[in-house]
C-alpha cells in the first residue's frame, strides 16, 4: 500500500473526526511533510479534507468517493482478511480476476470497478455497467468442492448478496433461479460464476464470482429497459460514499460467512424462501429449444425442480439454461 492509501485508510477509519498530522506521521512512521503531501494529493483526487488548527485533518462525512479504504472499516469476520483492489474503469472485473487467479492470487482477492467497458453476463451476454451507477465486483474463491457441486457457490452467493441488499436498503429481494436478484419485478443484480477445473482431482482450481448490482437508476438500454431496476432508485446528488461502501462490505461479510455454510447447505432454506419462480409457470430456454413447465422446488443440489407438460419432474442444474416466467 502506498503512503497515500495508508493515510486515506486512517482518515476513513476516523471519518468525521480530526486526527493530527503528528499522530498520522507517527502511526505511519513517516515525516509530517510526507503526510502533508499525501493529504494534498488526496484533495487533488477530490477528497474533502478539513484542516483544523490544533486538531488536525478530518475527512468530512459527506465525501462521495468510494475506495477500498472506504470499504475496509465495515468488514467483519472472515472478510477482514479479504484484499480489495478498487479501480475506476476496467474492461471486466471477471477478466482481471481470472488473470490474477491464474497467477496464484489467494481466496478473498477482490476487484471492484466503478465502470466496466466490457461487462460480461451469463450465456455470452453483455452486462450494462455504466460509471457511478452500480457496483461491479469479482471475488476469487478456492473452495474445496467437486465440480458437480459448483452450483452451490453461485446459489449461496446469491443468498449472501440478496440478504446484504435487504439489510442495507431495507427491501425484500427475491431470487430468480439461478442467481438473478429482483426487487419487485425488476432485476437489480446479476451474478456470473466462472471457474477452472483441476483435472487431477476433479475439483475446482478456482472460481471467480462476478457480481453486478445496479445501485441507481440509469439510462438502461432498450433491450433491458423493461426488466432492469436499481436498489436505491434515483440517485440523490448529496449521496455520500458511505451507503455504497456499507453495501459492498455487507456483501463481502456475507460471502465470508457463506463460504463456511457451503458444505452443510443450510443456506438452501433461505434460497428456497427467496425463490420467486416456485409455483409459477415457466419457459425454459436451452440453446434453441423452448420448453414449458411449472417450477415446483429447489433440490438439495440447488437444482430447479420442474414439472413438465407431461407431468414428469425434471431437474435443471445447468448454467447453460435460461428460465423465464411464462
Ligand atoms: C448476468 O446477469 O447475466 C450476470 C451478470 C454479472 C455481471 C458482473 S459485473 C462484475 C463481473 N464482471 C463482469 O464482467 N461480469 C460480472
Amino acid at each position: 500500500m502506498s503512503l497515500k492509501q495508508n493515510v486515506l485508510k486512517v482518515l476513513e477509519e476516523n471519518k468525521g473526526q480530526s486526527i493530527s498530522g503528528n499522530k498520522l506521521a507517527k502511526e505511519l512512521s513517516v515525516t509530517r511533510t510526507s503526510i502533508w503531501k499525501a493529504i494534498n494529493s488526496l484533495r487533488n483526487d477530490g477528497y474533502i479534507i478539513d484542516a483544523v488548527t490544533n486538531k488536525g485533518y478530518c475527512l468530512v462525512p459527506y465525501n462521495k468517493i468510494v475506495s477500498a479504504e472506504s470499504i475496509y472499516p465495515f468488514l467483519l469476520g472472515k472478510a477482514k482478511n479479504f484484499h480489495i483492489d478498487y479501480q475506476d474503469k476496467v474492461t471486466s472485473t471477471n477478466l482481471l480476476a481470472k488473470e490474477l487467479a491464474l497467477n496464484g492470487a489467494k481466496e478473498g482477492t477482490i476487484i471492484i470497478a466503478n465502470e466496466q467497458t466490457n461487462g460480461k453476463g451469463r450465456l455470452g451476454r453483455s452486462f450494462y455497467s455504466p460509471a457511478n451507477s452500480g457496483v461491479y465486483l469479482s471475488i476469487i474463491l478456492r473452495p474445496n468442492l467437486n465440480i458437480e457441486d459448483t452450483l452451490l457457490i453461485t446459489t449461496s452467493i446469491a443468498v449472501a448478496v440478496a440478504k446484504a441488499i435487504d439489510d442495507v436498503a431495507s427491501v425484500n429481494t427475491g431470487i430468480k433461479w439461478v442467481n438473478d436478484i429482483f426487487i419487485k419485478d425488476k432485476k437489480v443484480c446479476g451474478i456470473l460464476t466462472e471457474g477452472a477445473i483441476n483435472f487431477e482431482n476433479g475439483g475446482l482450481n478456482y472460481a471467480i464470482v462476478g457480481i453486478g448490482i445496479n445501485l441507481f437508476e440509469s439510462d438502461f438500454p432498450e433491450d433491458i429497459k423493461n426488466i432492469a431496476g436499481s436498489v436505491f432508485g434515483i440517485q440523490d446528488k448529496e449521496q455520500t460514499s458511505s451507503i455504497t461502501s456499507k453495501l459492498i462490505a455487507k456483501v463481502l461479510n456475507n460471502i465470508g460467512d457463506a463460504m463456511d455454510s457451503l458444505h452443510d447447505r443450510t443456506y438452501l432454506d433461505e434460497y428456497r424462501k427467496k425463490s420467486i419462480l416456485i409455483g409459477k409457470e415457466i419457459k425454459i430456454l436451452n440453446n434453441k429449444n423452448i420448453e414449458y413447465g411449472k417450477a415446483i422446488g429447489i433440490d438439495d443440489n440447488a437444482g430447479l425442480l420442474v414439472e413438465d407438460t407431461n407431468g414428469t419432474i425434471i431437474t435443471l442444474s445447468s448454467g447453460e439454461v435460461s428460465v423465464r416466467l411464462a
